[in-house]
């Protein structure tokens, strides 16, 4: 089976752009399922930068690329990611970028919405990126939203766009909002559906045809497995689920195609919005590992939190999460450490817990038990091959790798893609 699924194993940020980067030049389709424009892969080719959202990172190399119909798409977004991207020499176009028909729309009342909501949580806000991206797949699930294939039936859309205005106004309502403007609405529409229409497909058949034709099929996630609408810190998550079993139903090829699982996971862990974050450190440490790691978010550009490595809660992503192997990244972030600390364990009272409670109470509660390693002074930045690494940088990884249950297939250690170590090529499986 030669395709790939790539996948975050914390709580996104893991450096996904990069490794996704390094695999679609040798991929035939890039695809993402799930998510939306809460996205945020940068990629680094030569001396440009580009910065994605929405768009499969195989777009920049002209790799084709689909959306699949697990997204939520905000057409505008898509059109000012294009457009970006067109200044920077990169032109999508219908036959290197397809959308898929079945794909719900977010709309600025969902934008509206995740703000409002927001606005009013007070200390229990989700620290969303407010992009619209939970009240869309709401709407999805309660079989209100409009699609793009609606875009090709503006003109039939009355009772369908009914129901949707009747469920939000109310919402609205609750929050001292004027109704939806529905003619502005429908007008807004009418402008974007020429310009996404182009690009619309029934996408399940393209990517059926490529696996019957032995291509490689790259499935690209979002966000990462802690963040997953069901297996993450509820309710601090994401509103889709992030592992790779999304990978089927939101591009519609069934699971047998979802091949080789890559999860990637910082060689320490961030997080940004709110939520438990068990190995926080708000102290020193913490700073420096934000400094040297540039800790921003690319969507929003929050600071992220940081902390040490947790092995507990990478051990239980890579088994919910399907995962295969792990690729490592930002490595070098530990260089010139005195110690390393792993978490390997949490107390909760008097418990000793190996895996993360499922109550919301109890993963705030959770202390941390750590193993503490000697770092190293060496710089491991730009290494390609174990023969680069310090010693105490290869015990790292590999204590790692025996704590998390699953090998490291790779090793990342500068945003360039070719400082990489390549244990196990995950297209070669
Ligand atoms: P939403 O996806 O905008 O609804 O935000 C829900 C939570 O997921 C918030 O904690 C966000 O910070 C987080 N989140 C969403 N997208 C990303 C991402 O691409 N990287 C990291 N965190 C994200």
């Amino acid at each position: 089976m030669a395709n790939v699924a790539v996948i975050g194993a914390q709580w996104g940020d893991e450096g996904k752009g990069k490794i996704v980067d390094w695999l679609a030049e040798r991929a035939d389709m890039v695809v993402r399922f799930q998510g939306g424009h809460n996205a945020g892969h940068t990629l680094v080719v030569g001396e440009n930068v580009y910065k994605l959202s929405l768009l499969p990172s195989g777009i920049v190399r002209g790799t084709p690329s689909v959306i699949g119909n697990g997204v939520v798409l905000d057409p505008w977004a898509l059109k000012a990611e294009i457009e970006r991207l067109a200044e920077q020499g990169v032109h999508a176009s219908p036959e290197t970028l397809r959308v898929a028909d079945n794909c719900p729309l977010i709309l600025p009342i969902h934008r509206d919405l995740d703000g409002l909501r927001e606005d009013a949580s007070g200390a229990g806000k989700i620290g969303t990126t407010r992009r619209g991206i939970g009240p869309a797949y709401e709407d999805k699930v309660g079989r209100r939203a409009i699609r793009v294939c609606d875009l090709a039936h503006l003109d039939d859309l009355g009772p369908q766009l009914d129901r949707l205005c009747a469920h939000h106004d109310a919402l609205r309502a609750g929050f001292g909002e004027p109704p939806v403007d529905r003619e502005r609405l429908l007008a807004d529409l009418r402008e974007i559906a020429a310009f996404v229409l182009p690009f619309a497909k029934p996408v399940w058949r393209d990517l059926n045809e490529a696996r019957t034709g032995g291509k490689r099929i790259l499935f690209e996630g979002a966000q990462g497995v802690l963040l997953d609408i069901d297996h993450g810190t509820y309710p601090f998550v994401t509103s889709s689920n992030t592992i790779a079993g999304a990978a089927a139903g939101g591009s519609g090829l069934g699971p047998s195609g979802v091949g080789f699982v890559l999860g990637i996971a910082k060689a320490y862990t961030t997080r940004v919005g709110s939520g438990p974050f068990p190995t926080e450190l708000e102290d020193e440490t913490g700073q420096r590992l934000g400094e040297r790691g540039h800790e921003f978010g690319t969507v929003t550009g929050r600071k992220r939190r940081c902390g040490w490595f947790d092995s507990v809660l990478v051990r239980q992503s890579a088994a919910v999460g399907g995962i295969t192997g792990i690729a490592l990244t930002k490595i070098d972030v530990l260089d010139g450490f005195d110690e390393v600390k792993i978490c390997v364990g949490y107390k909760l009272g008097d418990e000793t817990l190996d895996y993360y409670p499922t109550h919301a109470a109890d993963q705030a509660k959770v202390v941390p038990v750590y193993e503490t390693m000697e770092g190293w002074q060496e710089s491991t930045a730009g290494a390609r091959s174990w023969a680069d690494l310090p010693a105490q940088a290869i015990k790292y990884i590999r204590r790692i790798e025996e704590l998390i249950r699953c090998p490291v297939a790779l090793v990342s250690t500068s945003p360039e893609r070719e400082d990489t170590i390549l244990v196990r090529d995950p297209f070669a499986d």
